[in-house]
């Protein structure tokens, strides 16, 4: 028989309502609900093969073999998925992102859907949507939201059961694009795990979780009604209390740099002057500027003429995490 096998590939998403601080960060049960889109065309790419002769889990990563650290988040991983399945083989793991390299776009979203859906195929698990978006989770929260199709709300719940993503509405529901302003990175920044164990440093964290019901609330009735400029309103505000945490915890964070705030600003006047287009930010310094269809070429052009802006991304709404062969 051949060895056990399975290939998957998964979008990467961006929140409208951020994940920042977790109730429990081993389980990553966050400290607050999230929404994503998932990024059409920005994925991973998975195969998991789990091998009898191995003696202990192998990683490629776009062709290379990945450093300690990698290694063993996909290990601890997978022994979750071993575990489940009642199995003891080693696995190899080869996994690419199509993402131009150096782009700073965050990938452990994508990956680690992509490696659940694939690992646990590879050993005959039948898990369900939400069982899937349970286990990505386990390997880095936003994970959990690339599992369903198009945009997607991950309820925070308390527990390992109730801390899942569902698709509260398909990619053909809203044709948003997400154009990804890409600017040079200084140095290396500190990574989201690190950064969520950190979030209770800031005495604002208290007061971005007790607000956090009502944003993401008016996020999801703004989506389902197609309400542009209530969307832009609070995905703002979003973002921005979300950094305001980061840059308030003890060691702070910043994650802006100075083309990021000017594409910040730049973003707010074109709004106010007609264009609809808003801005969110993750754990890095690119600005990921949402906007109608319809106005993605003009946003474009104008991100690009900004300074600092090496390259543009454009995505849209993407489908959910699926088998490619397995
Ligand atoms: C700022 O999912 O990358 O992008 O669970 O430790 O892997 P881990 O963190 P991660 O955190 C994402 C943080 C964010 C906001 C968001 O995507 O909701």
């Amino acid at each position: 028989m051949s060895d056990p096998t399975a290939t998957a590939v998964a979008c990467a998403n961006i929140a409208f309502i951020k994940y920042w601080g977790n109730q429990n960060d081993a389980l990553r049960i966050p400290a607050n609900s999230s929404l994503s889109m998932n990024l059409d065309g920005l994925v991973t790419r998975t195969t998991v093969t789990f091998r009898p002769g191995l003696s202990a889990d192998r990683l490629e990563i776009n062709g290379r073999l990945a450093e300690p650290p990698a290694l063993a988040r996909v290990s601890g991983f997978l022994d979750l998925v071993r575990a489940l399945a009642g199995v003891h083989l080693f696995a190899e793991v080869a996994s690419e992102n199509n993402f131009p390299t150096g782009a700073g776009i965050a990938s452990s979203a994508s990956a680690f859907a992509a490696l659940a859906l694939a690992a646990a195929r590879a050993l005959g698990l039948e898990l369900t949507e939400p069982e899937l978006s349970r286990l990505a989770r386990r390997g880095s929260g936003s994970a959990c939201r690339s599992i369903p199709a198009g945009f997607v709300e991950w309820n925070a719940g308390s527990t390992d059961q109730d801390s899942f993503a569902r698709s509260i509405a398909p990619p053909e529901h809203w044709d948003l694009v997400d154009c990804i302003a890409v600017v040079a990175a200084g140095q290396k920044a500190v990574g989201s795990t690190e950064g969520h164990a950190l979030a209770g440093t800031s005495p604002l964290q208290a007061a971005r979780l007790a607000d956090a019901p009502r944003r993401l609330e008016a996020a999801h009735r703004a989506l389902l009604e197609r309400d542009f400029p209530s969307l832009a309103r609070v995905v703002e505000q979003d973002s921005t209390i979300m950094h305001a945490v980061m840059m308030t915890s003890d060691p702070p964070l910043y994650y802006w740099s100075p083309p990021s705030l000017e594409i910040m600003k730049a973003v707010q006047t074109w709004r106010s002057q007609g264009l609809p287009c808003c801005f969110t930010l993750d754990a890095g310094p690119n600005v990921h500027v949402i906007c109608p269809a319809g106005v993605s070429a003009e946003v474009a052009a104008r991100l690009s003429a900004m300074p600092g802006v090496e390259q543009v991304l454009q995505a849209h709404p993407g489908g959910p995490a699926r088998l490619v062969s397995g």
